[in-house]
C-alpha cells in the first residue's frame, strides 16, 4: 500500500488537524503525488460538515513544507501549455483550502518556503513557532523563476506590496520574529506550545467570524493609489534593475505584483501566470537548479569512490605562516569550533593575522551573523606562535607560508621531528607541485593540497589536491575537515594550477593576446561582465596583482605552453611597477578611486606591445574568452583531474563567481550544442591549440552528445 503523506485527526470539539509528513523524505515537498493527495484532502474536508476548524501542521521537526519539488521544476521544459496546465492545477488546490467552509489556520515550525508559504497562505492565518530553523520565504528567484501558485498576489495582499516586493524580489525569507513583525504570521510562539496555540486560534476565529472578514479582504485589490503605486514602483524597479544583473525573475516577479496587486485576487492571479510562464523550462531556470542539485551532490560527496573510507577525527589544526591565507585559515577553524595554533616567524604577522581575524569576526557581529559571546569563544581557541613545538600534538597541519618551495619544503624537514608521525600535512600552494613536494615527507601518503580561496572568510571553495601518492584517507579526511568549517570541497588530481587556476588561465591569458591585437581593455572588461562574470579579466589581474599573475601565469602557461599565447604586457607592468590595485596602478589607474580609471601611462607601454591595431566585435571577444578555458576545461574532464563534469562547472562557480545562471562553462557548452562550439572554434582556429577542439569534444559532437549527457 502506498503510504500517505497526510493524515487527518478529529479533536473532540471538531477541529481538524491534518499532519503533512511526507513519508521517505527528510523534507515535505510539494511533487505531483503529494498535490494529488492534497487535492483528494481538500475535496473530503469540504464534506465534513462536522468540522469547525482546520490546523495543517508538519510531521517533520523543523521543517514545515520546503517548497515544490525541485526535481521536478527542473525537469520542466519551455512548454507553455503544459506548464500553464501544472500551474491551474496548484491554483485550484490552493483556491481549495483557500475556500474551506470553516477558519483554517496553518502552523508552522521550519522551514516554509515557496510552495510551502503560498499554500500557507491560502489559510485564513499562519502561526509560527519560535524554533531556530523557522524560516519563511518565497525564494524562487534564485533557481531563476517567480512564485506561480499565488505568492506574487496573496503576499502582496497581506503584508504590502512593498514589503512583498522586496522579499520576493530577493528571495528573502524571514525567522519567526521578523515573520511576525511584517505581518506574515498572526503570532510566534515556543515550539511547544504551536500546536494549542493554533487551536485556540481557530476556534476564536470561528467564534467570532473574524475569519470570514480576513478571508474577503485576501480577495481584494490592494487599493494603492495611482500616485502610490507609481512611486512604489519606480523606486523598486530601479532597485531590482541593478541588483539582478540583467537576469529576468526578479523583474518578472515585480511585474506580476505591480500590474496583480490592484485587481481582484482572481485576476492578479492570472497577472503572475503569464510572468511565470515564460521562465519555467527557461534554460536559466535549469541551470541554476542543476546548480543547487550540483552543491547537493558535493555536500554528500566524500571525496573517494570508496565509500568504506573514514575520515579521521580531526580536534586540533595547525596553520603554518599568519599572513593573507593562513590567517583566514586559522580563522575559519576557530570559528567553527575547532582550535587552531597559528605560526609564523615574524611576531608582527602574528599580531596582524590576530587582527585580520579579530576584523572578520566583528564585522560578522555587525550583520548578525556571529555573537560576541561566540567571538569571544572563537579567540579562545586560537593561539598564535613562533614555537614550532606547538604543532607537535596536530591533527592536521595547514602550510600556508610564501609561494616558495624551497621555503616550503625546509620547513617540512624542520618540522617533521616535530609533528605527529601520522599527522596530515595539507599545502595551501595555489602553483607547486603536491607530488614533487611529497617527496620530501616520509608518509607522503599523509600530505595533500588544501587550496582555499581568498578572502577565506567568504569564499566557499576548498580544492582538495591529491598527489600520486595521497592516500584515500587523507583525502576524505581533508574533505570532512573543509566541509566542517562550512566550505565546499572538490579534490583535484595534482596538476599545474590544479583545476580552477589551470581553467581561469587560458581565460586571463586570452585577455591580453586581445590587447596586444588591439582590443580596448574596457571591451573586453565589458564582455566578461556582459557575459555575467563578476568583474573583467583585466580588471581581475589588477585586483590580484600583475605580479602574481605573471608568476601564476606562468607556471601554467610554461606547463602547457603549447595551447598558451606568450604575451609581454604582465612582464613590463610588474617592470614598471604598475602592480595593480595595491600599488595604485596597473592596467588602470586607482589613483582617484578603486573602480580605476583609465590611464595615459597604460596605453603607452601598451602602445609598445601592441602588434594591431584590429577592431575586435564583442562577440569575438566573448568567443575569444570562453572557448580557450572550455578546451581546458574538457582536458582537465578528460585527464580525469575531477571526477565529475559538475566539479569543474561548481569549481568556476564557487572559485571564480563564474555566472551560476549559465551553470558553468561545461553547461554553456552543452546549451550551444557541441557542434555548434566546434562550428565556433574552427573560426580560430589559426589561433593555435587553445582553440582546437579536444578529442572528449570530437566525439561528443560525432555522436550528437554533450558532457553532462553522455
Ligand atoms: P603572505 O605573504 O600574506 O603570508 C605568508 C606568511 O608566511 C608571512 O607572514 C610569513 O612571515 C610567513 N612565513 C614565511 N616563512 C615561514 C616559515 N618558515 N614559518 C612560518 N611562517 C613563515 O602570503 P599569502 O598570500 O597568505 O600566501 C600563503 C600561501 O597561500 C602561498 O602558498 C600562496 O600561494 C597561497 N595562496 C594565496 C592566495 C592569495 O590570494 N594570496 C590564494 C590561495 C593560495
Amino acid at each position: 500500500m502506498v503510504q500517505s503523506a497526510l493524515r487527518l485527526e478529529v479533536t473532540s470539539d471538531g477541529i481538524g488537524i491534518l499532519t503533512f509528513d511526507q513519508p521517505g523524505s527528510r523534507a515535505n515537498t510539494l511533487g505531483q503525488a503529494v498535490l494529488a493527495e492534497l487535492e483528494a484532502t481538500v475535496g473530503q474536508l469540504k464534506a465534513r460538515t462536522e468540522l469547525r476548524g482546520l490546523v495543517m501542521r508538519s510531521g517533520k521537526p523543523g521543517m514545515f513544507v520546503a517548497g515544490a519539488d525541485l526535481k521536478e521544476l527542473g525537469a520542466m521544459r519551455p512548454d507553455p501549455e503544459l506548464n500553464r496546465r501544472v500551474v491551474r492545477h496548484g491554483h485550484e488546490i490552493i483556491l481549495g483550502f483557500e475556500a474551506l467552509p470553516f477558519p483554517a489556520v496553518a502552523a508552522i515550525e521550519g522551514g516554509c518556503m515557496g510552495g510551502g508559504l503560498e499554500l500557507a497562505l491560502a489559510f485564513d492565518y499562519r502561526i509560527c513557532s519560535t524554533h531556530p530553523k523557522t524560516d519563511i520565504g518565497l525564494p524562487e528567484v534564485k533557481v531563476g523563476l517567480i512564485p506561480g501558485w499565488g505568492g506574487t498576489q496573496r503576499l502582496s495582499r497581506l503584508i504590502g506590496p512593498s514589503l512583498a516586493a522586496e522579499m520576493i524580489c530577493a528571495g528573502d525569507s524571514a525567522n519567526a520574529e521578523r515573520a511576525k513583525q511584517i505581518g506574515i504570521v498572526f503570532d510566534a510562539v515556543p515550539p511547544e506550545r504551536l500546536l494549542d496555540e493554533a487551536v485556540r486560534l481557530v476556534k476564536w476565529a470561528g467564534e467570532t467570524g473574524d475569519w470570514r472578514v480576513v478571508r474577503k479582504r485576501k480577495q481584494q485589490p490592494v487599493g494603492l493609489s495611482e500616485e502610490q503605486a507609481s512611486f512604489t514602483f519606480a523606486v523598486a524597479r530601479a532597485i531590482v534593475a541593478e541588483k539582478s544583473k540583467g537576469l529576468p525573475a526578479p523583474l518578472a516577479a515585480l511585474t506580476a505584483i505591480e500590474k496583480g496587486c490592484n485587481l481582484p485576487l482572481e485576476d492578479g492571479l492570472k497577472v503572475e501566470t503569464e510572468q511565470f510562464i515564460p521562465l519555467a523550462g527557461s534554460p536559466i531556470s535549469r541551470n541554476l537548479i542543476a546548480v543547487f542539485f550540483a552543491g547537493q551532490r558535493l555536500a554528500k560527496d566524500p571525496g573517494v569512490a570508496d565509500t568504506s573510507v573514514q575520515p579521521r577525527d580531526v580536534k586540533t589544526v595547525g596553520v603554518l605562516g599568519a599572513g593573507l591565507m593562513g590567517a583566514g585559515i586559522a580563522g575559519a577553524h576557530v570559528r567553527r569550533g575547532i582550535p587552531a595554533a597559528m605560526l609564523d616567524v615574524i611576531p608582527a604577522a602574528l599580531e596582524k593575522g590576530v587582527a585580520a581575524i579579530t576584523k572578520v569576526m566583528e564585522s560578522r557581529i555587525a550583520i548578525g551573523r556571529m555573537t560576541p559571546a561566540e567571538m569571544v569563544a572563537a579567540l579562545g581557541k586560537l593561539t598564535a606562535t613562533t614555537v614550532l613545538n606547538v604543532m607537535a600534538d596536530r591533527d592536521v597541519v595547514i602550510e600556508a607560508v610564501v609561494e616558495n618551495e624551497a621555503a616550503k619544503t625546509a620547513l617540512y624537514k624542520q618540522l617533521q621531528p616535530i609533528l605527529k608521525p601520522d599527522v596530515i600535512l595539507a599545502s595551501n600552494t595555489s602553483t607547486i607541485s603536491i607530488t614533487r613536494m611529497a617527496k620530501v615527507w616520509p608518509r607522503p601518503e599523509n600530505l595533500a593540497g588544501m587550496h582555499f580561496f581568498n578572502p577565506v572568510d567568504r569564499m566557499q571553495l576548498v580544492e582538495v589536491i591529491r598527489g600520486e601518492k595521497t592516500s584515500d584517507e587523507t583525502t576524505v579526511t581533508l574533505v570532512a575537515l573543509a566541509k566542517k568549517i562550512g566550505k565546499t570541497p572538490i579534490v583535484v588530481r595534482d596538476c599545474p594550477g590544479f583545476l580552477v587556476n589551470r581553467i581561469l588561465f587560458p581565460y586571463i591569458n586570452e585577455s591580453l593576446v586581445l590587447l596586444e591585437e588591439g582590443a580596448d581593455p574596457r571591451a573586453i572588461d565589458k564582455a566578461a561582465t556582459a557575459f555575467g562574470m563578476p568583474m573583467g579579466p583585466i580588471t581581475l589581474n589588477d585586483l590580484v596583482g600583475n605580479d602574481t599573475a605573471l608568476y601564476a601565469g606562468r607556471v601554467v602557461n610554461v606547463a602547457f605552453a603549447d595551447r598558451a599565447a606568450p604575451s609581454r604586457i604582465l612582464d613590463e607592468l610588474v617592470a614598471a611597477g604598475r602592480l595593480g590595485q595595491k600599488s595604485g596602478a596597473g592596467f588602470y589607474s586607482y589613483a582617484k578611486s578603486s573602480r580605476g580609471a583609465d590611464d595615459p601611462a597604460f596605453a603607452a607601454i601598451l602602445d609598445k606591445v601592441r602588434h594591431g591595431r584590429r577592431a575586435i566585435s564583442p562577440e569575438e571577444i566573448t568567443d575569444r574568452l570562453f572557448l580557450p578555458m572550455l578546451t581546458e576545461a574538457s582536458r582537465c574532464l578528460s585527464e580525469g583531474i575531477v571526477r565529475d563534469p559538475s566539479d569543474v562547472d561548481m569549481g568556476l562557480i564557487l572559485g571564480i563567481g563564474f555566472p551560476a545562471w549559465r551553470g558553468g562553462i561545461l553547461r554553456w557548452a552543452d546549451e550551444m550544442g557541441m557542434a555548434k562550439v566546434l562550428e565556433k572554434l574552427k573560426q580560430y582556429e589559426r589561433l593555435g591549440e587553445r582553440f582546437e577542439p579536444t578529442e572528449q569534444m570530437r566525439r561528443l559532437a560525432a555522436e550528437a552528445r554533450s558532457f553532462y549527457f553522455v
